[in-house]
C-alpha cells in the first residue's frame, strides 16, 4: 500500500511523552494531546480519547514505558514492583478489549532478563515501539485477505469504528477499503452510527472521507432496511476478544447484525489480529463486558433526553456466537469453520 490516500495515525510516540489523536472530538476539531504521565494514559482511555481494541494496547505500552523511564529506583527489584503497580492499573482501565492486556503483558515479558535498570528502560521502550510496527504490518496482511473476499461494486456494512484510528494504521474492518482504493476497486460502504457514542458516525465517516471513499452513514435500527433495499453482499466488523471456540466480543449491536446476515444469508465477517485472541477462555460468555456510564444513554451531546432517575443498562460490547461468523480474518490468512480445531492451530504451534 502506497501512502497517496489519506489515512490517520492516532498515537505517536515521542520521547518523553505521547502524541495522541483526540478521538471524542472528532470529526469537528482534530486535536492533538500531549500525554505525559501515566494517569494522562489511565484518563485517555477510560474517557474514550483513544479506543479501539490494537488502539488501546499500543497506547497502553507506550504508556508503561513512559512511567518506566521516569521510575526513581535505587535497584531493579523495586523497578519490578514499581512497573508491576504501573501495569496493573493500565489493565484497570478498561475490561473487555485483550489487546491491552496483551501489550502490557508483552511488556513486563520483555524485560524478564534484565540486568540493569537502563537496560530495561530501553528494551521497554523498544517494546512499545515494535508492537506498534508489528500491528501496521498486521493490519496490511489482514487488508489482503479481506480484501480476497469482496468484488468490484459490493456493497458492504460495518459497526463501530475498526479503522486506522483504532489500530497503528489501516485498520482491520476497513483496511479492506483502503486497499481497494487504492486499487481501483469500487466498493460502497455503509456504516452505522454505532449508539451509544457514535464510533461509526463520528470516526468511521470521517476516516473513511478523508480516503475520499464512498461511505454512507445510517442509524443502527436502519440495518434491515438498508440490507434488504440496499443490496448489502456482506458485513465486516472488528473485535476485541475473540475466544478459543471463535465466539467474538465486539461494539454493542454487533450481535445484532450477525443475527441479520444469518437471516438474509449474506456473509458476515470478522476481522481481527492475533493479539485480539484469547485462547485461556473456552467461550464468549466468559468475556468480562464492559458497563458504562448511563449518561451514554441519558444523555445526547450534554443535553439530557431520558427522565432523571430512569434505569439504564449500558454495555458497551457484546459476544457474537461463532455459529453466526461466516469467517475470520487474522494477518495469518482466513480460517472460516471449525474454529476452535484452526484457533488451537494457530496458538499452538
Ligand atoms: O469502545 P470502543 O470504541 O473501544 O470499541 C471498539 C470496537 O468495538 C472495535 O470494533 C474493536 O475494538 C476493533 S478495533 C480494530
Amino acid at each position: 500500500m502506497t501512502n497517496t490516500l489519506s489515512i490517520p495515525q492516532s498515537v505517536q510516540w515521542k520521547d518523553d511523552h505521547i502524541l495522541l489523536l483526540d478521538q471524542q472530538l472528532l470529526p469537528h476539531e482534530t486535536t492533538y494531546l500531549e500525554l505525559r504521565t501515566i494517569q494522562d494514559v489511565w484518563n485517555a482511555i477510560v474517557s474514550l480519547k483513544v479506543r479501539g481494541a490494537p488502539a488501546i494496547g499500543i497506547t497502553a505500552g507506550f504508556g508503561l514505558a513512559l512511567a518506566a523511564q521516569n521510575y526513581d529506583c535505587e535497584t531493579l527489584q523495586e523497578f519490578i514492583e514499581k512497573l508491576t503497580k504501573d501495569r496493573d492499573y493500565l489493565a484497570g482501565s478498561r475490561p473487555t478489549a485483550i489487546n491491552l492486556f496483551w501489550a502490557l503483558n508483552r511488556l513486563t515479558n520483555s524485560i524478564s532478563n534484565a540486568k540493569s535498570i537502563n537496560g530495561a528502560v530501553t528494551t521497554l521502550i523498544h517494546e512499545a515501539i515494535q508492537i506498534q510496527l508489528e500491528d501496521e504490518d498486521v493490519c496490511k496482511q489482514i487488508g489482503e485477505h479481506a480484501l480476497s473476499l469482496f468484488k468490484n461494486g459490493d456493497k458492504i456494512l460495518t459497526i463501530c469504528n475498526a479503522g486506522s484510528i483504532a489500530t497503528a494504521k489501516y485498520g482491520t474492518a476497513l483496511s479492506p477499503f483502503y486497499l481497494a482504493k487504492e486499487r481501483g476497486i469500487k466498493l460502497e460502504i455503509y456504516a452505522s452510527e454505532t449508539r451509544p457514542v457514535l464510533q461509526g458516525a463520528r470516526l468511521t465517516t470521517w476516516e473513511l472521507m478523508q480516503a475520499d471513499i464512498d461511505v454512507t452513514l445510517i442509524t443502527d435500527s436502519m440495518a434491515a432496511h438498508t440490507i434488504a433495499t440496499k443490496g448489502i453482499n456482506a458485513i465486516i466488523v472488528g473485535a476485541d476478544r475473540i475466544t478459543a471456540n471463535g465466539d467474538v466480543a465486539n461494539k454493542i449491536g454487533t450481535y445484532n447484525l450477525a443475527i441479520l446476515a444469518n437471516a438474509f444469508q449474506i456473509p458476515f465477517y470478522v476481522a481481527a489480529p492475533l493479539s485480539t485472541f484469547d485462547p485461556t477462555l473456552s467461550s464468549g460468555q466468559e468475556i468480562p463486558i464492559e458497563e458504562r456510564d448511563s449518561k451514554e444513554i441519558t444523555h445526547l451531546n450534554g443535553q439530557q433526553i431520558a427522565p432523571t432517575g430512569v434505569k439504564v443498562f449500558n454495555p458497551a460490547f457484546d459476544v457474537t456466537p461463532n455459529e453466526l461468523v461466516t469467517a475470520i480474518i487474522t494477518e495469518k490468512g482466513i480460517i472460516d469453520s471449525d474454529y476452535s480445531r484452526h484457533i488451537s492451530l494457530l496458538f499452538n504451534k
